[in-house]
């Protein structure tokens, strides 16, 4: 059985990735310090409690697993934390990424997936963004992945690192059985954060601003289900295998769905009705951000099977 190293496999999309690969015949092996996930998350395969920076650590956990990739979730991902403390965000994700990058060579591993962000593209000139799509990211968390992915590139030439980027849109939805849950503290994303309204674990809901030009004034963005997501990246370790170029994909559905839309859902679906407060805009939100990911199915063949909100939206009521 192939060996294959879940950094950040404790984490939401990591340890949905986690049980994905261990039912496709992988032994996946998550390497992870527990800064944001969580050890109970961590369903199929080994573990190892380590931090990727920790390049003596890691060296060894080389040594013992011999993966034959590396698929890289974990990093910090709070964008006004990243404002706040950027060092934090370049420390652990550049850094962390680069010593990781150095284990691989070291151990004669090439093969790297690697969970970057539509973050690198900052406010859109455009929809949906394609990947040729200016990469200007407005916060130190969309910075620390592009220069990440920038990296990618000059150890593809000099190195022959053999990779696959993915930028995800909005990661959203749970595994169908309820093993796992999205369980980010603080939970800064939106469908979580409605479905807690919903239960009333939250007195409201805010919407931050409704004068966006949108159809309905609130920002527009693109959910996409993590099982979707976790098949992209099954479908990338292939890919690699098969002798495949470094590339870079965009993920999403496809379709975008506003802040008010999302709330009139998870009402629909979960038949509770909570109060929504419109507050502000927050700096930074661009108005809309939907993918284009005919790059991913053309290349990779993928295809998302989530492509209703209203079932992505169930997959998290039905577990909350
Ligand atoms: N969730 C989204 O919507 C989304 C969107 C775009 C990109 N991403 C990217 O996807 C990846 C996973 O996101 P997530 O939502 O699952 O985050 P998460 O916080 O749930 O998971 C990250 C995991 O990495 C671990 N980790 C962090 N730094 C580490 C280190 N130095 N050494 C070992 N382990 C470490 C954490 O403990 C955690 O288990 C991140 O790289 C994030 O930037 C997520």
């Amino acid at each position: 059985m192939k060996n294959i190293i879940v950094a950040g496999g404790a984490g939401y999309i990591g340890s949905h990735m986690v049980k994905m690969l261990s039912l496709a015949g992988f032994n996946p092996v998550t390497v992870d310090n527990l800064s944001t996930g969580h050890r109970d998350a961590v369903l199929y395969g080994d573990f190892e409690e380590c931090d990727i920076a920790d390049s003596v650590r890691m060296g060894r956990i080389f040594e013992k697993y011999n993966p034959s990739a590396v698929m890289h979730f974990a990093a910090f991902s709070l964008v006004g934390e990243s404002v706040e403390k950027p060092e934090k965000y370049y420390r652990n994700n550049v850094t962390g990424t680069l010593n990781l990058l150095e284990t691989m060579r070291r151990h004669a591993c090439d093969r790297f997936i690697f969970s970057s962000t539509a973050a690198v593209f900052g406010n859109p000139d455009y929809l949906p963004i394609d990947e040729k799509h200016p990469k200007e990211p407005v916060n130190p968390y969309g910075r620390t992945k592009l220069v990440i992915e920038q990296v990618l590139g000059d150890y593809a030439k000099a190195y022959g690192l053999k990779y696959v980027v993915f930028r995800y849109f909005n990661a959203a939805g749970h595994d169908e059985s309820g093993q796992l849950k999205e369980r980010h503290s603080p939970e800064t994303h939106l469908i979580p954060l409605v479905v807690q309204a919903a239960k009333g674990e939250r007195a409201h809901i805010a919407v931050y601003g409704n004068d966006y030009d949108t159809p309905d004034g609130t920002c527009v963005r693109d959910y996409i289900h993590v099982i979707d997501l976790c098949a992209a990246h099954l479908a990338g370790v292939k890919y690699l295998e098969d002798g495949g170029a470094p590339e870079d994909f965009n993920l999403g559905n496809g379709s975008g769905f506003s802040v008010k839309e999302i709330i009139d859902k998870v009402k629909l679906v979960s038949g509770m009705d909570f109060k929504v407060k419109t507050e502000g805009r927050r700096a930074g939100d661009p108005a809309s951000l939907v993918a284009h990911s005919a790059k991913a199915r053309r290349i990779l063949g993928w295809q998302p099977e989530y492509i209703d909100i209203e079932d992505i939206i169930k997959t998290v009521w039905k577990t909350a």
